[in-house]
C-alpha cells in the first residue's frame, strides 16, 4: 500500500513492524539524530523512558561496541539488547541523581506519563518529567554536551524552554514526522550544556 494511504501513525507502525522494531518512536529519534547529529561511535549515553526499547536499539547501533548505554524505565524492555546496554527498572522521578552515571556525552528522554485524555493534566505530568530530565542532564552531562527530550506542549512549556535556554548554549524544537497529528508532543534539544562546576 502506498505511504499516502496510511495515516501517519499507521505508516510508521507498519514500517517499525517490517523492520523488527519494538516501537515506531525509533523514527522520531532517527530524525532528531539526522537533524542535530546527536549520536556518534564511542559515546556514553543515557536513555530515560526506554521501554519497549526501540530508541535503545538505535542508540546501541550508533555508539557501537566502544560506546556505553544506560537505559531506564519503570517497565521492562521488550527486546534483547547488545552487551553495551545496561538496563535498569527505575522511576526517574524518584531515583536519586547519584544513581545515574556521571560524565555522560548525551542524555535522551522519550518519557511520557500514561495519558488520561485530559490534556492539561497530561501536559502537567509531562512537564514534571521534562524538568526532571533537565535536572539530571545538568548533573551528569559533560560540559558542552547535548540533551534531547519529549514534552507534551502545555501552559508550562514556555517556562520549560526558558529554563533549558539558561542551561544550554542553544535550544531547538522539533516535531518529528513520525509524531501522530493528534499528539501535542514536541522534542526539545539542548545543545552545549553549560555545566556548573561545583
Ligand atoms: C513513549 S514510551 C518510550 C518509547 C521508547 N523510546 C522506545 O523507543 O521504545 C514512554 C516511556 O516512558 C516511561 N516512563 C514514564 N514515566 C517514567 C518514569 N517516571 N520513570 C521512568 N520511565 C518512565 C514509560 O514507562 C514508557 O515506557
Amino acid at each position: 500500500m502506498a505511504k499516502e494511504s496510511y495515516s501517519k501513525g499507521d505508516y510508521y507502525n507498519e514500517k517499525a513492524r517490517k523492520e523488527g522494531m519494538p516501537a515506531r518512536s525509533i523514527y522520531k529519534l532517527e530524525e532528531l539524530d539526522q537533524r542535530f547529529h546527536l549520536l556518534a561511535p564511542g559515546q556514553k549515553v543515557v536513555d530515560l523512558g526506554a521501554a519497549p526499547g526501540s530508541w535503545s536499539l538505535y542508540i546501541a547501533q550508533k555508539i557501537g561496541l566502544s560506546g556505553q548505554l544506560f537505559s531506564y524505565d519503570i517497565q521492562p524492555l521488550r527486546s534483547a539488547m547488545p552487551a553495551t546496554v545496561t538496563f535498569e527498572i527505575k522511576d526517574v522521578l524518584l531515583a536519586p541523581i547519584e544513581s545515574f552515571p556521571q560524565d555522560v556525552d548525551l542524555v535522551l528522554s522519550d518519557m511520557a506519563p500514561s495519558t488520561t485524555g485530559d490534556r492539561f493534566s497530561d501536559a502537567a505530568r509531562s512537564h514534571e518529567l521534562s524538568m526532571r530530565v533537565l535536572e539530571i542532564a545538568q548533573a551528569i552531562l559533560k560540559s558542552g554536551h547535548n540533551c534531547a527530550f519529549k514534552v507534551f506542549e502545555g501552559e508550562d512549556t514556555p517556562s520549560l524552554i526558558k529554563y533549558a535556554r539558561e542551561h544550554f548554549t542553544s535550544v531547538k524544537l522539533l516535531r518529528p514526522k513520525a509524531t501522530r497529528s493528534c499528539s501535542r508532543e514536541i522534542f526539545v534539544v539542548g545543545l552545549g550544556a553549560r555545566r556548573e562546576e561545583s
